[in-house]
Formats: structure tokens, C-alpha cells, sequence
């Protein structure tokens, strides 16, 4: 072969190549490949309402609370609030962060730690942190509360919930007196 000869099939090769790879480039244009935000299969859930709505159905928070209160324990309680504590602290004195601090809170008037901005919601919603309200307020804080700034999806297992709070009440001056 020749070095004319050689030419000639480097030069077609180097043609098709190109022609090759504008063809690819047009057909990427056209056919766009739509890349999942994601990897991997969407799988659809129920969404839990963004602010307000009824209660997620996953959430048995009408269920009373009272008989897994009997058997809380605050210890688990104690481990249970550690997803609460980048927004809250629990000792007495201990400063507000995101959260107001939420030493003897169960029992006492809501919305009441001095120099905390509550919101509107909080601030009008009547009466004490009872038991009741606390457990209804931890399932799901703004199906419970529209308005609410705690940003919190809930804690959605209802003995967990009665840890937290045994453990809430047992940072009290005067805790209140639980389910036997
Ligand atoms: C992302 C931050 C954040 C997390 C996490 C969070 N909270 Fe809150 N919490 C808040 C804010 C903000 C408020 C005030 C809400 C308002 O004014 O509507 C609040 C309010 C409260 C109140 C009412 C206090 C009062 O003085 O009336 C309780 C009780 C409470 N949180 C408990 C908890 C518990 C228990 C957890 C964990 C299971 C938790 N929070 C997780 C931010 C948070």
C-alpha cells in the first residue's frame, strides 16, 4: 500500500468517525435523555401535608396514650430526644435555640418560656401541655398545630412518644403525676 493509498482510507475513516459522531450529537439534541433527579425507582408515598391538613392516617394519635405512659421509660425517653436536641434543650436554665428549652414543659401553660418567639398558632392555642396534647403534638406537630414553626415530621411510633414524654416530665420541678 502506498502512502496515497493509505491516506485515502485514513482520510474515509476520519470521515466516517465524524460523521459518526455529529449523527450523535444531532440525536442527543432531539432525543434528550431525561435523567431522573434521583437514581433509582420512585416509589410512590402519601405525602404528609405540607402545612395544616388532616392527620396522617399513620399516625394513631387518637389512640390514648395513658397505658404506654404507665410502662415509658425515661431512660429510652432520654435517648428518644436526641433527634429533639438540635432544636431543644432540656435542662433547667438551658437557653432556647431553634426550639424554646423545654425544661418542665409538661404540665405548664403552652407557649409560656419567657423571651421565646412563638408563633401565632402556639401562642393562641388554649391551654396546658397536657399528656394528651403533648402525644397528639409529638404524632405530627402541624397536623396538630397548622401554623406551628416547629418543623418536625413527628415522631409517628406512639411508645416512643411515651418516652419522650416521661422524659420531659421528669426534667420538672413539679412533674405531673403519671398513668399506673
Ligand atoms: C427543627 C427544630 C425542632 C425540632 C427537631 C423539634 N422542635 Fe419542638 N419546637 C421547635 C420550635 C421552633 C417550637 C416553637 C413552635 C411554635 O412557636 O409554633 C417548638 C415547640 C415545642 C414544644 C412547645 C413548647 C412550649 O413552650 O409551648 C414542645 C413541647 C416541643 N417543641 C417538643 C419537641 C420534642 C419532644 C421534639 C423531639 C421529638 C421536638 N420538639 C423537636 C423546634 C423544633
Amino acid at each position: 500500500m502506498d502512502s496515497y493509498e493509505f491516506n485515502k482510507i485514513a482520510g474515509a475513516l476520519l470521515f466516517t468517525a465524524l460523521v459518526i459522531l455529529s449523527l450523535n450529537i444531532t440525536a442527543e439534541a432531539i432525543f434528550s435523555p431525561r435523567m431522573p433527579v434521583k437514581p433509582g425507582y420512585e416509589i410512590a408515598a402519601p405525602e404528609a401535608p405540607a402545612s395544616g391538613g388532616a392527620a396522617q392516617p399513620a399516625v394513631a394519635a387518637d389512640e390514648p396514650i395513658g397505658p404506654l405512659l404507665a410502662k415509658a421509660s425515661v431512660q429510652q425517653g432520654e435517648a428518644a430526644v436526641k433527634v429533639c436536641a438540635t432544636c431543644h434543650t432540656f435542662d433547667k436554665g438551658g437557653p432556647n435555640r431553634v426550639g424554646p428549652n423545654l425544661y418542665g414543659s409538661v404540665g405548664r401553660d403552652k407557649a409560656a418560656v419567657p423571651g421565646f418567639a412563638y408563633s401565632a398558632a402556639l401562642k393562641s392555642a388554649p391551654g396546658d401541655w397536657t399528656l394528651e396534647d403533648l402525644n397528639k403534638f409529638l404524632a405530627n406537630p402541624r397536623g396538630y398545630l397548622p401554623g406551628t414553626t416547629m418543623s418536625f415530621a413527628g415522631v409517628s411510633r406512639a411508645n416512643v412518644r411515651a418516652d419522650i414524654i416521661a422524659f420531659l416530665n421528669s426534667r420538672s420541678d413539679n412533674p405531673v403525676p403519671l398513668p399506673k
